[in-house]
């Protein structure tokens, strides 16, 4: 029988990698953050001095990708995450990546009860059959302001406009792109977090998911 699976999507900073990364814990589920494959391979691509957009490039890098690609320390910063919404839109990147997404869903590490995996795509290309599937959004700007205060409290520079702007574009090109662009499910319940603190995403999360496992 397989495990269940608990798909979770939405836009940049809309708080789903904190909710997502919570809530497995709670119900002992393994987790995968999957923006973090895209950005192992622009990391990648990046410390090559390789462009993003070289779409040649970016196949052969995604196509080496290991697990350990993960663990990469820069994966975090603003432009390594500009490079992976880049790399995010070339389709053979995408298809590189799927199948170990496929396999951490059916095969959740360390005797897991299930697995959470949050990103874009999840509940549309990556596991359409996930039992769950959330769509977590907010407004641009509490996603800025998120984001913004996020870069301040790790003591990195950040401008409130500059990081709305970044995100704009971002939601753009994840939105737009031809392969697999954000979208809720058909199936998806939407959770829009723009008046809710993590606390209160998280509680109205896990009730969710306790009346349907
Ligand atoms: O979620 P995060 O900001 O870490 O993701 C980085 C980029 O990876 C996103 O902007 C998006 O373009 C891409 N991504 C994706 N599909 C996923 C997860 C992330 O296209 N399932």
């Amino acid at each position: 029988k397989t495990l269940p699976v608990i798909a979770i999507d939405g836009p940049v900073a809309s708080g789903k990698g904190t909710l997502a990364r919570r809530l497995a814990a709670t119900i002992n589920f393994a987790y995968l953050d999957t923006g973090s494959l895209y950005r192992a391979v622009a990391s990648l691509i990046l410390e090559r001095g390789s462009d993003p957009n070289d779409s040649v490039v970016a196949a052969k890098v995604a196509d080496s990708f290991t697990a350990d690609d993960i663990n990469r320390s820069d994966l975090r910063d603003e432009k390594v995450g500009q490079a992976a919404s880049i790399v995010a839109a070339n389709q053979e990147v995408r298809k590189s990546l799927l199948e170990f997404q496929r396999n951490f869903a059916k095969a959740p590490p360390n005797n897991h009860l299930g697995a959470v995996l949050d990103g874009r795509d999840i509940g549309t290309v990556v596991c359409p059959d996930a039992e769950i599937k959330l769509f977590i959004s907010a407004t641009p700007e509490v996603r800025a302001k998120r984001r913004h205060k996020e870069l301040l409290d790790r003591g990195d520079e950040s401008i409130y406009a500059r990081v709305l702007e970044d995100l704009r574009e971002r939601d753009e090109r994840d939105r737009n792109r031809a392969t697999a662009p954000l979208r809720a499910a058909e199936d998806a319940v939407t959770l829009d977090t723009s008046d809710m603190d993590a606390d209160k995403a998280f509680e109205v999360a896990k009730s969710l998911v306790s009346e349907r496992l």
